[in-house]
């Protein structure tokens, strides 16, 4: 397994151009499946979950290839049963599921297992297939939903913890080619909703208010092929914002989009990180003393969950007590034991981190557990003193595209070695 040897301490300056966003890439990739003609995506991060889900829609029929960010499918047959090896390695491709019931009115996939930072259930996903006139039956580990047809209706997906992004997308997917009107209600808002709906739409689907609690799509017969640009991953675009501040450093961050990051830009300017924008871009530099802030994780426009562990790395290295409490997933601190054996000093109390920040950070080998966890153990090894290993960068490598070669071009002491 490959860890990353970090000699901290150095800050960081230069240029970084953001990727495409994975979180928007994987539905998109599905969405694929909902015509028999050929579609071409752009700025596809090359990342093991891209990759995994090009496998996934090779194993369903598909020829999908995916090359310097660009991935081009054609799914003119598929059938209806995913891979479970493959299906199970990646909870995120539970969002095959909207595009098989669409097209093909059955879709059988594993059970998405949970993960490190939550048990991941499904039943909204579920709850909205059922309202759409699936049956669903779970046996041996698979989740099959058949309809004869699929009926527009009205669907509340608002859950315990809010909306449900991918459930969102899944059932916009399938409401595309149902009969009549679907309306979603408390739909989820986040950008990458929007940048499926705005490639659904470009495909001959009828979408309005997508980015809004209520989505309402008109049912068409039939899916054209499309081509897409994915947005940028507004998720990295925040890790090295936070990053330059941490370390004390002056960062332009290319082709992102601000308006994706207001509550994120907030907090960093509450905490002493100023982000200037110029153009298309963001410049990050720190402003003198770190200062500590409150964070409360909640869906978008909110602080966005995926960037709760990276702040947490920042909220170590500012004086005082920062409190971070966590609403979107149930255990989602994995990240708090290992940043304190660099030395912070951080107590969970509940859906709470108090955060006693403003010690000195130094070196240590620690552990990544998943992957935005991986990221502020990187961000925290950066600001330390000394040498940080951070093992098990597969998780990292998940969701980041280049991670080391691009902390390295803004002059980071960083490399990939074998653990
Ligand atoms: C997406 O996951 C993202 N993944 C996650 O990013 C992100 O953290 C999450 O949205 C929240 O923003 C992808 O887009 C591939 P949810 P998703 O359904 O859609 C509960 C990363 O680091 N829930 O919005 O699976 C759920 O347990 C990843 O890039 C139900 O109760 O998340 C959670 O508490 C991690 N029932 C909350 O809703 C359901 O049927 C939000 O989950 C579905 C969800």
């Amino acid at each position: 397994m490959e860890s990353f040897l970090i000699k901290g301490g150095v800050p960081l300056h230069g240029e970084v151009t953001i990727s495409g966003s994975k979180n928007a890439a994987l539905p998109i990739m599905a969405a694929t499946l909902l015509t028999d003609e050929p579609c071409v995506i752009r700025r596809v991060p090359e990342l093991s979950d891209t990759r995994f889900m090009t496998q996934i829609l090779g194993s369903l029929g598909a020829t999908a290839t995916l090359e310097n960010g660009t991935l081009t499918v054609h799914a003119k047959k598929i059938n209806d049963y995913a891979d479970y090896d493959l299906v199970r390695k990646m909870r995120g491709s539970v969002c095959i599921m909207g595009p098989l019931l669409g097209r093909l009115k059955r879709a059988q996939v594993s059970l998405p297992g949970g993960c490190i930072i939550g048990a991941r259930p499904i039943n909204l996903h579920l709850k909205g297939f059922q309202a759409l006139g699936a049956k669903i039956t779970i046996d041996a580990g698979y989740v099959t939903a058949s309809a004869k047809q699929l009926t527009g209706t009205s669907i509340f997906l608002g859950g315990r913890a809010g909306p449900t992004v991918l459930g969102t997308a899944n059932i916009m997917m399938a409401a595309t080619l149902a009969q009549g009107i679907t309306v979603i209600e408390s739909a989820a808002c986040e950008p990458e909703v929007v940048d499926l709906a705005q490639f659904l739409n470009a495909m001959g689907a009828n979408i309005v208010g997508a980015g809004s609690p209520t989505i309402t799509i008109t049912g068409v017969a039939k899916l054209h092929g499309a081509e897409h640009e994915v947005i940028p991953d507004r998720i990295e675009a925040a890790t090295f914002l936070i990053a330059a501040g941490a370390t004390k450093g002056e960062v332009t961050v290319k082709g992102a989009r601000a308006e994706h990051l207001r509550a994120v830009i907030d907090k960093l300017a509450e905490a002493g990180v100023s982000v200037e924008r110029s153009g298309a871009n963001m410049i990050a530099r720190r402003k003198g003393k770190l200062k500590p802030v409150d964070i409360t994780t909640l869906p978008y426009s909110g602080f966005p969950t995926d960037v709760q562990a990276q702040m947490m790395s920042l909220m170590a290295l500012a004086p005082g007590i920062s409190i971070i409490t966590e609403r979107i997933f149930e255990s989602r601190f994995m990240h708090v034991s290992e940043l304190a054996r660099l030395g912070a000093d951080i107590e969970i109390e509940g859906p709470s981190a108090i955060v006693k920040g403003g010690k000195p950070l130094n070196g240590a080998p620690v552990m990544a557990s998943d992957l935005r966890a991986s990221a502020a153990l990187v961000i925290a090894g950066l600001a330390a003193s000394g040498e940080t290993q951070v093992n098990r960068i597969y998780h990292l490598d998940r969701g980041y595209e280049q991670m080391d070669a691009k902390l390295r071009a803004l002059g980071a002491r960083i490399r990939r070695v074998e653990e």
